[in-house]
Parts: structure tokens; sequence; C-alpha cells
């Protein structure tokens, strides 16, 4: 699943693109409104109080900067960045090594943090909330607990799945901010600021046409400017204007709205085997010859995200909008699966 091009797991072609197009304050950083707001509030308060920022949880799909705006809290305070994620700490023990190297005002950024297991969770309440961690000393009667100080520090939560993580953690985060899809808007201004970053001639007219079709995340609209300006040199004068975007990202086969072959198979093999549904899940999922968690977490929010498709109880319906997409009439006017049953 992650050769494609629309993905939005970070590969490792993406590092390097990420390091290089990251913007580094919070005035460089396109979107989010919201969200920049409150930080900037919380961060000037902080500094005036000459303290720690309160810690902070960032949760949002895939590939829209959690990672990015860590960093730039970091260098926004003036603080030292540590970075760790949910999978790569395994014992209690790798925990308490990470906040014990901490510095004073240090930011500790734990990616994918609702996949921590409980034990190394625990050791994280009496650190956020005291900065104090009880490490157990020796074995059997012999055991006792040792508290150990630590400096005063910001941890930087970051998840796709806020529903995962338990309610005592989530609960010691003072701040905390919700990332959303990125309009077409900002995701044309950034592909704009990431084309003067590479060098890159490009008009308005061709970053809409990469904006339109990334699917509301940066990380695709940085991989599709890339591969689009490959495409600008060899075939055209090296100018991205909409139409080279467009032939460009055409023969990438990711189309007008962003969706991919394996999202128009999906959608196809719905309306023409299961007459647009209701169908669920693991029968979509067999037809398709995917896995039904690839389909649920990866394929379809971003068709439910674009009206596509809904769940229903009885299974998952291709919408009018959904047989839009191919110029296709759904079967009934107006109607779609879940209605069409009733007309037997
Ligand atoms: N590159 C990736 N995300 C960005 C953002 N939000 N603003 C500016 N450049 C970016």
């Amino acid at each position: 699943m992650d050769k494609r091009i629309i993905t939005t797991a970070a590969n490792d072609y993406d590092s390097d693109i990420e390091l290089s197009l990251r913007p580094d304050s919070i005035d460089s950083y396109i979107g989010q409104d919201k969200v920049k707001e409150n930080l900037k509030v919380f961060m000037e308060a902080a500094k005036k109080r000459e303290e720690p920022l309160d810690h902070v949880l960032l949760y949002g799909p895939p590939g829209l900067g959690k990672t990015t705006l860590a960093n730039i809290i970091a260098n926004e305070m003036g603080a030292g960045f540590k970075a760790t994620s949910g999978p790569a700490i395994e014992r209690p023990g790798d925990m308490a090594a990470i906040l014990n190297s901490l510095n004073e005002g240090d930011i500790l950024f734990v990616d994918e943090i609702h996949r921590l297991n409980r034990i190394i969770e625990e050791i994280l309440y009496p650190a956020m909330e005291d900065f104090v961690i009880d490490i157990v000393i020796g074995k059997g009667t012999g055991a006792r607990s040792v508290r150990l100080e630590l400096p005063k520090f910001t941890l930087i939560g970051a998840t796709t799945r806020i529903g995962l993580l338990t309610a005592p953690l989530r609960d010691r985060f003072g701040v905390v901010n919700h990332l959303e899809p990125y309009t077409t808007t900002d995701l044309s201004k950034i592909v704009i600021r990431s084309a003067g970053v590479l060098n890159t001639e490009i008009d308005a007219g061709g970053a809409a046409e990469i904006a339109r079709r990334s699917r509301g995340t940066p990380r695709i609209a940085n991989r599709l400017l890339k591969r689009v300006r490959d495409f600008a040199q060899v075939r055209y004068d090296g100018v991205i204007t909409d139409e080279v975007a467009s032939v460009a990202l055409d023969l990438l086969e990711v189309d007008k709205n962003g969706l991919d072959n394996t999202d128009r198979k999906i959608l196809l093999t719905m309306i023409d085997k299961f007459d647009g549904g209701p169908v669920g899940l693991d029968t979509i999922a067999a037809a398709v010859n995917e896995e039904p968690e690839t389909i649920e977490d990866v394929i379809e929010p971003y068709l439910i995200q674009l009206g596509y498709i809904k769940r229903t109880p009885r299974g998952r319906v291709v919408t009018n909008g959904g047989y839009g997409h191919f110029g296709l009439k759904p079967r009934i006017d107006g109607s779609n699966g879940e209605q069409l049953q009733l007309d037997i």
C-alpha cells in the first residue's frame, strides 16, 4: 500500500523532502489558523512567566504536520528538542532514560503516543504532573522505590487515533489541538512556498492543480510537486503551469480529486458488483483483494471525507457524489443503494 503516491504515510523519500521544505517558525507555517493562534498565545504566556509550555497533544490524520509543528514550538520557545515514538519505547527503563536526559525547558516529542504500552504510560503520569519519576531499585523483598526529580519539560504527544488514548493520559495535556485536512487555498500556498524552496518556477494555476489533487495533505502536495517538477523539466521548459501539472498528474494516475487506482477500483467494484451497496467491509475487501483494515484505515477515510461513500448500519454505500465522480447516474434518480432495496 505504501507504494501509492498518494499515501499519507511518510517514506524515506519524503524525509529528505520534508526536512528541506519544513517551515521553522510559526509565521511561515501555512494553514491550521486556529491551532496556530492558540499556540501563539500559550507560548507567549509561558515565555512571559518564564515557564515551560504546558504539555501539548496534537491529533489528526497523518501527513498534516504534527512533527513540523512540534519542531516549530521548540524553535519558538528556544527549547531543546528530543523526539521518540510510542512503538520505539519498549521498556520502562527506555522511557526513564529519555526523561532523565532532558534539560530544563526541553520539548520531548512522542509520535504515535497512543501506541505506548500501559506500564510505560504510567511512568509519564508523575513525570507530566510533578516532574518526577519513581524508579524501583532491586527485586523482591529488597526492592525499594527511589524518587527522581526531573527538569521541567514540555511533552508534545502526537496521535492519529485520539480515541485510543487512555483518559488519564489525555487528561494530563493542558493544550489539545486538532489538525484538520488543509483547504485547497492553503495547500496552494504551501506548494508555492515549497516550489520557492526548491527553486522551481510555478504559476497559480499549476499550484492549484497540485493542491486539488493532494487530498488535503501537505505531505502529498510536496511529493506530487517533486514529481511534477521532474516532468516539467524533462518534457516542458521547467515551469509548472496548470497544463503541465494536469498532464503529469494524469500520467501518475492521480485524478482530479486526488483518487488513485486503488480508490477507483473500490468505488467501481461497489458500483458494478454490489449495485452501490449497502455492502459489508469484508465483502468489499474480498472482492478487491485488500485487507479490511487497510480499506477501513487507509483508503476509506478520504472517500468518506469527499462524500463518495458513507457508512450505514447495513454496510458501505456509494453516494450520488461517488457515482457522479465517474459521470455515472445512480440507478434510480437521486437515490442510492439504501433506498433501492425498498424498490425490488
Ligand atoms: N510544508 C509542509 N507543511 C507546511 C505548512 N503547514 N506550511 C508551510 N510549509 C509546509
